[in-house]
């Protein structure tokens, strides 16, 4: 089969998906009772409908990293972390506004790891009452820092109105996933672009 793959260039699966950019969506929140993970498997759904990528969920919460600066930084999680953000060439930042801001989370998640996020692009969907637009705007300055290009197009979700409670993710405007879409052409054409700066 390589072989015939070979003289008619066609790639095999496993070649495809090789060849294909790796996006990560970043949970940005990790508190007990946390919305992130329906925002971010809506996203991933929307994702891999398109098949442009390989997309996974990137939860910082997995890598259970202290708070910088407070320890020798021998933690297994630190390294786990900036390895993940190594094999990827661009990200979706789940973002929830917390008094006006990303998490604390989010930000020392951002904060331990530099060169594996330089030269990449990055999309940004929010939630919050104001649809998370506080956050994502200061989210925006601190990926200016990490040599992250954000794209222009952002989702914004509404605590009222496309989650009930407040807790279950209901998202309501019809063009939702059509900003999505949008988001991610964007995200997929400078992903890939930087790239060869790397
Ligand atoms: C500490 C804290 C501060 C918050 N501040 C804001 C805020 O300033 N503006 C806002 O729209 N929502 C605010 N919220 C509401 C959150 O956006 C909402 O709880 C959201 O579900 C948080 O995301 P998560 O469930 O993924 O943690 C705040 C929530 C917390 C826990």
């Amino acid at each position: 089969m390589g072989f015939w793959n070979k003289l008619l260039g066609t790639n095999s699966k496993e070649e495809q998906v090789m060849a294909k950019l790796n996006i990560g969506i970043i949970l940005g929140s990790t508190r007990e009772g946390r919305v992130s993970p329906q925002v971010g498997e809506w996203v991933k759904g929307i994702a891999d409908k398109r098949g442009d990528a390989n997309y996974e969920i990137v939860d910082i919460a997995d890598y259970q990293l202290p708070f910088l600066g407070t320890t020798d930084g021998s933690e297994p999680g630190i390294a786990a972390w900036n390895q993940k953000l190594a094999t990827l060439d661009g990200f979706v930042f789940i973002a929830q506004e917390y008094n006006h801001s990303i998490t604390g989370a989010l930000k020392n998640a951002l904060d331990f790891a530099r060169e594996a996020w330089n030269n990449k692009a990055a999309g940004i969907v929010s939630y919050g009452s104001a649809g998370g637009a506080r956050a994502a705007e200061h989210l925006r300055g601190i990926l200016g820092e990490l040599m992250i290009a954000d794209v222009r197009v952002h989702p914004t979700l509404s605590l009222f109105t496309d989650f009930e409670n407040g807790t279950v993710f209901k998202p309501q405007a019809p063009h939702l996933s059509n900003n999505v879409n949008e988001m991610l052409d964007q995200v997929i054409a400078w992903s890939g672009a930087l790239k060869t700066l790397r």
